[in-house]
């Protein structure tokens, strides 16, 4: 059986060159970064240069990368960091953010803040009009993500912290599923914030790092030590965050084949599902990431076509991979006004540079079969 991994946005493997970058430090560079001896040292220089590594992804100062443990550290500390400075006030999240900043958001209102729930359109756009009624002098955060990871819709991130620039209201962004699949420049999109994940582009799980404005003061998340400047105390995960900085450094140098490619991937299924009767395919006019199709089969549902796809071999991902198991609608499609069925068959495909035709066309053939199988059992 020929095997098909479709589910990059769930994570990704590692970059060619990413592992013999982190194996001298799971086994001969045993040194804590902190030493002052040689091991230290050395440890010390390769954190520095993956560190710059990272800041060169998205273009800012090395000071303002802090290493996590992912995006959903990254999130949670965006959000709650905000709750160290004030006890009440605005909190304006996006309707399709993902769980990591909706959880933290819901416990900022058990606190007594004000979460506001901005809401998209029919393609998953967040609706400026509506974004713009809800600030008011009160607002101390907003939250908004760069891109989505069920429909990949990318939202204009610059168009909308020129507004909040204005009001000198802090602005973070998620931009898990965006760095190292786009272009991205912290200063040019004008965020405060920025949440980045390491398994999304190439990068080993478990590693990320929350990018801070230089101007921004921001509230020590681990205490303890001081490392991190003295943010995120806690010896530092080397090997990860050296294969983070690997993967940073190529994602940055193939984005443009690696997009290419996706498109072309994409572009090649979205056509042939086009032929199959009875489909929905989200956001398909918005502007979206190269390597995400999300769709829906009229009458399927979404978890029973996984299980089917995954005994022939094909790895996609029923709505978000993080909500899996849960038989409830995907949270973006009902914000985007999706009928709950619609919803509830939905698939998300997700290709990386790996990806084939081939593999393509294999999901294809299965989809095409199923769909056949199913018309025959409903004509009987
Ligand atoms: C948009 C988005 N934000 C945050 C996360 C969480 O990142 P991590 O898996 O590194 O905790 C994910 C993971 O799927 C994601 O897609």
């Amino acid at each position: 059986m020929a095997f098909s991994y479709l589910d990059n946005n769930a994570g990704t493997a590692l970059a060619e060159g990413v592992l013999d970058a982190m194996l001298p430090y799971l086994h001969q560079q045993q040194g804590n970064p902190s030493s002052s001896h040689r091991y230290g040292r050395f440890a010390r220089t390769a954190l520095d240069s993956a560190r710059q590594q990272v800041a060169d992804l998205i273009k800012v100062q090395p000071s303002q990368v802090i290493f996590t443990s992912g995006g959903t550290e990254s999130n949670n500390q965006a959000l709650l960091g905000i709750s160290k400075q004030y006890s009440s006030g605005d909190v304006l999240v996006s309707s399709i953010e993902h769980p990591s900043v909706l959880e933290p958001a819901a416990r900022l209102a058990e606190q007594g803040f004000n979460v506001v729930h901005v809401p998209v359109d029919e393609s998953g756009r967040i609706k400026t009009n509506n974004f713009i009624e809800a600030l008011s002098d009160q607002t101390r955060l907003v939250s908004m993500m760069w891109a989505n990871n069920e429909t990949g819709t990318i939202q204009d991130i610059a168009a909308l912290t020129e507004i909040t620039r204005q009001q000198q209201i802090p602005f973070h962004c998620d931009a898990v599923q965006a760095a190292g699949k786009l272009n991205i420049d912290f200063n040019v999109a004008g965020v405060q914030l920025m949440s980045l994940s390491a398994h999304k582009f190439g990068g080993p799980k478990g590693i990320g790092a929350l990018i801070i404005e230089n101007e921004l003061d921001w509230p020590p998340f681990i205490v303890g030590g001081g490392q991190e400047n003295g943010l995120r105390s806690g010896t530092e995960n080397v090997p990860a965050i050296v294969g983070f900085g690997m993967a940073a450094q190529l994602a940055q140098q193939n984005v443009q084949n690696y997009q290419l490619h996706c498109q072309q991937l994409r572009d090649a299924l979205e056509t042939r599902l086009q032929a199959i009767e009875g489909i929905t395919i989200f956001s398909q006019q918005a502007e979206r990431l190269a390597n995400t199709v999300f769709f829906s089969l009229q009458g399927f549902d979404a978890d029973t076509l996984l299980m089917t796809l995954d005994r022939q071999g094909i790895a996609v991902s029923s709505g978000s991979a993080c909500g899996t198991g849960q038989q409830t609608p995907s949270h973006v499609l009902m914000a985007m006004g999706v009928d709950e069925p619609t919803a509830l068959g939905a698939i998300r495909v997700s290709v990386s540079e790996h990806n084939t035709l081939e593999q393509i066309e294999q999901l294809v053939v299965v989809l095409s079969k199923e769909v056949d199988r199913f018309n025959h059992l409903m004509n009987r």
